[in-house]
């Protein structure tokens, strides 16, 4: 017995230490240590020992199986590790390889302006909205006061697609949705891209972009104009920034004015930048005229209310000393990588 234990245990032995898979593995283990393995059946024929010996034997077993078992698991670890350590040396990482860089986009500066411009207006309240750029010559011109035969109608040189709808001029067409929809009071900017038949040179481009501002209420005044427009001026230039109305005119508002703001680079005192007047002009602004209320069914008895158009690339231009709109656009990344 003790001979075909120990023959047992040096075969299976054998057997593991040259097994290569788990599967292998298991399948020795069944061979030897299950049910119907080698182990088991010998135990089968203790009924051939002498009962004072059988103690003895069942040890003898049991020491065979608790061996067999310690180098399987032996077998299991080192095949694991010789696994783990292929494993690593096929994923080796060469961490000397300069890394891959980011590349970091830029804001434009026509949109780091109008964050500014929305982040101000936002911070009193005001709703950012937006308008279609393809129009009907209704929003466009004549529900701002702008009749087919108004010289106004000329100046700003129309791209039409067809005789009624035109990309837009100006941004002012939104004031007019917005009327439409019959909530009052509003307080709204609406930003976006106008047109115009322009050439393009260092002050002009064929597709630009505006910002409106509309406020209809109850009582509202000129005093709330110039008020809300030196605030915004303040913010957008600095706190010593002045500002000064001169009189102008737009169709849809009356009356109307031109603002300028006091140079904020030399302070007013007149510079090169400012042509040595001391004053830069900025926006076009006004009371919004009854009729074009009427015209949207609001009463100009119970509501008035002041608009206003600025340039977004205006504004880039002087904030960030840019002294020609076309680098604006030609989205040289030298250039941009500048703000
Ligand atoms: N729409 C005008 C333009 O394109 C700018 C403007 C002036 C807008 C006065 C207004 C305003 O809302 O009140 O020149």
């Amino acid at each position: 017995m003790r001979a075909r234990l120990d023959q047992i245990r040096e075969q299976v032995q054998a057997q593991i230490k040259s097994c290569d898979t788990a599967d292998k593995l298991n399948e020795i283990r069944v061979a030897v240590l299950g049910k119907k393995g080698q182990l088991t059946e010998l135990l089968k024929s203790m009924k051939d020992v002498a009962p004072e010996e059988r103690p003895k034997v069942g040890q003898m077993v049991n020491e065979a199986r608790a061996e067999i078992e310690r180098v399987l698991e032996e077998q299991k670890t080192r095949m694991e590790k010789a696994l783990r350590e292929a494993r690593m040396k096929a994923e080796v990482i060469d961490v000397t390889l300069p890394a891959r860089k980011a590349e970091l986009g830029h804001r434009h500066p026509n949109t780091i302006a109008l964050e500014e411009v929305e982040r101000i207006f936002v911070g009193m309240g005001y709703e950012v909205v937006e308008g279609p750029e393809v129009e009907r010559d209704y929003y466009n011109f004549e529900a701002l006061n702008i009749p087919a035969d108004h010289p106004a109608k000329d100046e700003q040189d129309t791209f039409f697609v067809t005789g009624d709808i035109l990309l837009r001029t100006q941004t002012s067409g939104v004031q007019v949705h917005e009327m439409e929809k019959g909530k009052l009071p509003i307080r709204m900017i609406a930003p976006g891209r106008v047109f115009r038949a322009d050439e393009v040179d260092a002050t002009h481009s064929p597709s630009f972009h505006q910002i409106e501002g509309l406020v209809i209420d109850k009582n509202i005044t000129f005093a709330d104009l110039k008020g809300t427009l030196a605030q915004f001026s303040r913010e957008l230039f600095g706190e010593n920034t002045k500002v000064k109305f001169r009189p102008h005119h737009f169709p849809f508002t009356e009356p109307s004015a031109e603002m300028d703001v006091s140079c904020f680079k030399c302070g007013g005192r007149g510079c090169r930048f400012c042509k040595g007047s001391g004053w830069i002009e900025i926006l076009g602004c006004g009371m919004v005229h009854p009729h074009v209320l009427e015209m949207s069914n609001i009463d100009p008895e119970e509501y008035t209310g002041f608009a206003f158009g600025v340039g977004l690339e205006r504004i880039a231009l002087l904030k960030y000393e840019i002294d020609d709109m076309r680098l604006l656009y030609e989205n040289d990344i030298r250039f941009l990588r500048q703000f």
